[in-house]
């Protein structure tokens, strides 16, 4: 490598550095993940980890084969070997999220079923009802936080009736949920996975029982569906339905909560889009896809090297962790003209806030109809809303979303 080249790997990863110890540059992490990209877009960094800012390199990695999940090898770079004795840590090993093929593939065909375009569209009027009786409230108040009072509830509820889990008992959750989500945090602490332990081992408990319970009773859910699920001659055991109806049920709204909450936020900061957006509805899809590039709720995504592989010139040996940041993806200059810009008619938006490949979010179609449900009968019910106060950003990188998002709405 040249002295020049080395010099800008060694830029590359101060700046990449400051994204895992500042708070401040997480808030808004886009001009730093530009910085990144133009000094080093295959960059090796001092974590040991590469990491990866252009477009072509994170998509072609994501649907690499010699690519992959390792869980282990990702827990013992995060520094915790010993991550077979935390709860919130060993769902890993069992998680179709983190499992390579053959067993990705056999618990992805289990699943898949229920997440078809067909199937979401049976959704679809439930979904809208739902949506409608939780803007009530904000319209007799006047206002509200949008995200306790509809971006929370709506996928809570999709994905817990979907899935089964009794609506008295979603609420807690939301925090649940939200413990384990810090533990993929590149900054995690020891302290962050002690709290998960406690969340981790309530909602495998928890779910123990409801699995138990529709054995006994099946009914017409996706739980009761896996209990009695078979392909040939395998089943899925009851460790995997647990930890797959706590990923289906913590990926159904964490995620979905915050895409409404950016788009909203981002719609309301941007007034032009916004009423472009007022006076043509039917660029609702396009709007979306368009909010998910420009700030989505997932922001990167890890892999593995099973063997040595090039990219972009640069030999990545076997075994290495890949970081591909899908939020610097999504803004890269080569994929799309004035990244920075919201442009909800921007043609040809391939965001990959929804990953690629054989772990492409299997509830990606679902997420996009809550949100154009969501956006789309927030506008027509509400000709006028506004910040009531400028919202923070959760200090979190890879989960990215708003504290609270508190506004005024009026109905002329
Ligand atoms: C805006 C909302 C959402 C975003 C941004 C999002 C993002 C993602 C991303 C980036 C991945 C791939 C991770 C990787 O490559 O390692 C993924 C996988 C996944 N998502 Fe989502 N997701 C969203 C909503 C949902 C919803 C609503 C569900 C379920 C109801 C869901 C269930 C899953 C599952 C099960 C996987 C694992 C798929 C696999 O490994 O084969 N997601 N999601």
């Amino acid at each position: 490598m040249s002295t020049a080249a080395r010099d800008l790997q060694a830029h590359g990863n101060a700046v990449f550095m400051t994204l895992v110890m500042d708070a401040d540059v997480r808030r808004d992490p886009y001009p730093t993940l530009h910085e990144i990209r133009r000094a080093a877009p295959v960059l090796h960094s001092s974590l040991g980890t590469w990491v990866l800012t252009r477009y072509e390199e994170c998509y072609a990695v994501l649907r690499d084969p010699r690519c992959g999940k390792n869980w282990s090898g990702m827990m013992l770079q995060a520094g915790f070997g010993d991550w077979r004795e935390h709860p919130s840590l060993g769902y890993g090993e069992n998680s179709l999220l983190f499992a390579n093929p053959p067993q990705h593939t056999r618990l992805r065909r289990l699943v898949a079923k229920a997440f078809t375009p067909r199937t979401v569209d049976r959704l679809k009027p439930r979904m809208a009802e739902t949506v409608d009786r939780l803007l009530d409230p904000l319209a007799d108040a006047g206002g509200g936080d949008l995200l306790d009072a509809l971006a929370f509830p709506l996928p809570v509820t999709v994905i817990g009736d979907l899935l089964g889990v009794p609506e008295a008992d979603r609420a807690p959750f939301r925090d649940a949920v939200r413990a384990n989500t810090r533990t993929l945090e590149m900054n995690v602490t020891r302290e962050d996975v002690e709290i998960a332990d406690v969340a981790a081992t309530w909602m495998s408990r928890y779910f123990h029982d409801l699995l138990r319970e529709k054995r006994r009773q099946p009914v017409d859910d996706m739980m009761s569906a896996m209990a009695l699920a078979t392909e040939g001659n395998d089943r899925l055991s009851d460790e995997e339905i647990v930890q797959m109806s706590l990923l289906l049920f913590g990926a159904g709204f964490e995620t979905t909560t915050n895409l409404i909450g950016n788009g909203v936020y981002h719609l309301m900061k941007n007034p032009d889009q916004l009423r472009i957006l007022r006076e043509d509805a039917s660029l609702l899809a396009n709007a979306v896809e368009e909010l998910v590039r420009y700030d989505g709720s997932i922001l990167l995504s890890g892999r593995s090297t099973f063997e040595d592989i090039e990219v972009a010139g640069h030999l990545i040996p076997a075994g290495s962790g890949i970081v591909t940041i899908l939020g610097a993806a999504n803004r890269d200059p080569a994929k799309y003209a004035d990244p920075d810009r919201l442009d909800l008619r921007r043609r040809g938006v391939e965001p990959l806030s929804f990953g690629s490949g054989i772990h492409y979010c299997l509830g990606a179609n679902l997420a996009r109809g809550e949100a154009v449900l969501a956006i789309g009968r927030l506008l027509e019910r509400f000709p006028r809303l506004e910040l009531v106060e400028e919202p923070a950003f959760r200090d979190q990188f890879v989960f990215r979303g708003l504290e609270s998002l508190r506004i005024s709405c009026a109905l002329h």
